[in-house]
């Protein structure tokens, strides 16, 4: 047996020269080992093998090496040992990466799936905690993500918390950002994270505000906000009640009058009327102002039955933008974009463009959920001419302050939002079209049209040409 000490669990760097080593001395993956730290324990006593001056160079796929970044994050035990068989394999079958039906390959990609999902979940259930430190306000959170993703995670949060001083501490490891810099630390406990403050105060009235019991799907809930994560979310120990009085609340909702808009909401309103943000010279400065002024948009009815206006999300400065239809029933609950179903699929093909969604300024064409009631559930509607061109201009400002190369715009909606005229999708997708600012938009279907294919087959076929659209927007960059 030869055996490889690589200097931590992620070590993706010493794994690959360990791997590397090994393919080139010929090493079957059999007979090859990696260990963590040390071995120190006298059961493998041949150590990695240097390749001789006349081993022949090689090299791989990029898509593998994509893949192996990630799966190193995945916890099981024997990932090294899988892709170090990949590798090994590579050498007699050159495009065994394209075999998506191989056992190897299906076995990375499940997993390189799974630290994704991690990763997604960490982003959506961090929950910072104030505290004091000698520099004064620190937020701290502590999460224990499934994978080991935190150095992947922690530049979304940079960019998210970009004015504030935070660490996050996991069992792994912890990433710390000080307004400059970002460090990780040493694996940390439980303890070590403060457990209680205001903000949960915060967290909860706003969960239990946001809470409709007459929507509740507790079996949406659990895969969505899965179990594991509940312990360290302030708002988990409300649902238990919020469950158990939604019968009565529903019926209580139903008999209600149609509610007022809430304080901040009516605050906002005053503000922005008396600031002018509706007359002629009104253009926010600021993606948050941008924000603020849809909460208070009045420029088409659909405010009325939307619980908020769904703004987009990213870096203020990306390169990319993706422009779907409107907020679905998830996204007007969360106020975020592509949350829900629609979402997971954009997500997916994105990772298999190549490209990281935190790169990605993700918006709506329309940014009220336009939709009609049947019985407890509320049924998508698609928006009409005039509602799209009403919102065009929240979607023009959000161009003109993220200023991004490329918009990918999925399906008719988006295309008329952001062309400003019908487009037959089928017939204009995939190429660049020259906009007047400067940037090229390319149309594709929307993500939504992929679920509602009931074929498997022709679903695989639509899919492919989905990120092939997108690795095309790619390429536009
Ligand atoms: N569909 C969209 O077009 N946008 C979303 O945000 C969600 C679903």
């Amino acid at each position: 047996m030869r055996v490889a000490v690589l200097a931590h669990e992620t070590d993706f760097e010493g794994w690959r020269k360990a791997a590397r080593a090994f393919r080139q001395a010929g090493v079957a993956p059999e007979r090859a080992a990696f260990r963590i730290g040390a071995s120190g324990d006298g059961l493998f006593d041949e150590r990695l093998p240097l390749a001789g001056p006349g081993a022949a160079p090689f090299s791989v796929p990029k898509a593998f090496v994509d893949l192996a970044r990630e799966v190193i994050l995945h916890r099981s035990a024997d990932r090294l040992d899988l892709l170090y068989r990949l590798l090994w394999r590579l050498g007699g079958e050159p495009d065994l990466m394209k075999v998506v039906t191989d056992i190897d390959v299906a076995a990375a990609v499940e997993r390189a799936r799974n630290v994704s999902r991690a990763s997604h979940k960490m982003k959506a259930f961090v929950r910072f905690r104030r505290i004091e430190d000698e520099a004064g306000e620190r937020w701290v959170a502590w999460f224990e993500p499934a994978h080991r993703v935190v150095e992947k995670t922690a530049p979304f949060f940079v960019r998210r918390f970009t004015s504030l001083r935070w660490s996050i501490l996991t069992p792994d490891g912890s990433a710390s950002w000080d307004g400059e810099q970002l460090t990780f630390g040493p694996p940390a406990t439980r303890a070590m994270a403060p457990s209680e403050d205001e903000v949960e105060e915060f967290w909860k009235t706003y969960y239990a505000s946001t809470f409709n019991p007459a929507r509740l799907k507790t079996k949406a809930m659990r895969s969505e906000m899965p179990q594991r994560y509940w312990k360290n979310l302030p708002e988990a120990a409300l649902i238990p009640e919020l469950v158990a009085q939604s019968a009565v609340r529903t019926e209580a909702m139903v008999a209600a009058p149609a509610p007022e808009p809430n304080a901040r909401l009516a605050r906002t309103l005053s503000r922005l009327n008396r600031d002018g943000a509706f007359g002629e010279g009104f253009a926010p400065s600021t993606l948050d102002e941008l924000d603020q002024a849809v909460q208070a948009c009045r420029r088409c009815p659909l405010w009325r039955d939307a619980t908020q206006g769904v703004c987009g999300e990213g870096p203020k400065r990306a390169r990319l933008m993706i422009v779907g239809e409107q907020p679905g029933d998830q996204e007007d609950l969360a106020g975020h974009p592509f949350v829900g179903p629609a979402g997971r699929v954009l997500d997916a093909a994105l990772e298999q463009a190549g490209i990281d969604r935190g790169d990605v300024f993700v918006t709506n064409a329309v940014k009220h959920f336009k939709h009609e009631p049947r019985g407890k559930r509320r049924l998508h509607k698609t928006p009409n001419t005039a509602e799209v061109s009403a919102c065009r201009w929240w979607l023009e400002a959000e161009r003109r302050l993220v200023r991004p190369k490329v918009i990918v715009a999925m399906g008719g909606t988006a295309a008329l939002g952001v062309l400003a005229r019908k487009v037959a999708v089928t017939r204009e997708r995939g190429r660049g079209i020259d906009l007047s600012d400067g940037a090229k938009a390319l149309v594709t279907v929307h993500p939504s049209f992929l679920l509602r294919i009931p074929d498997a087959a022709a679903r695989a076929v639509e899919r492919d040409r989905f990120v092939a659209d997108l690795k095309q927007a790619r390429a536009l960059l």
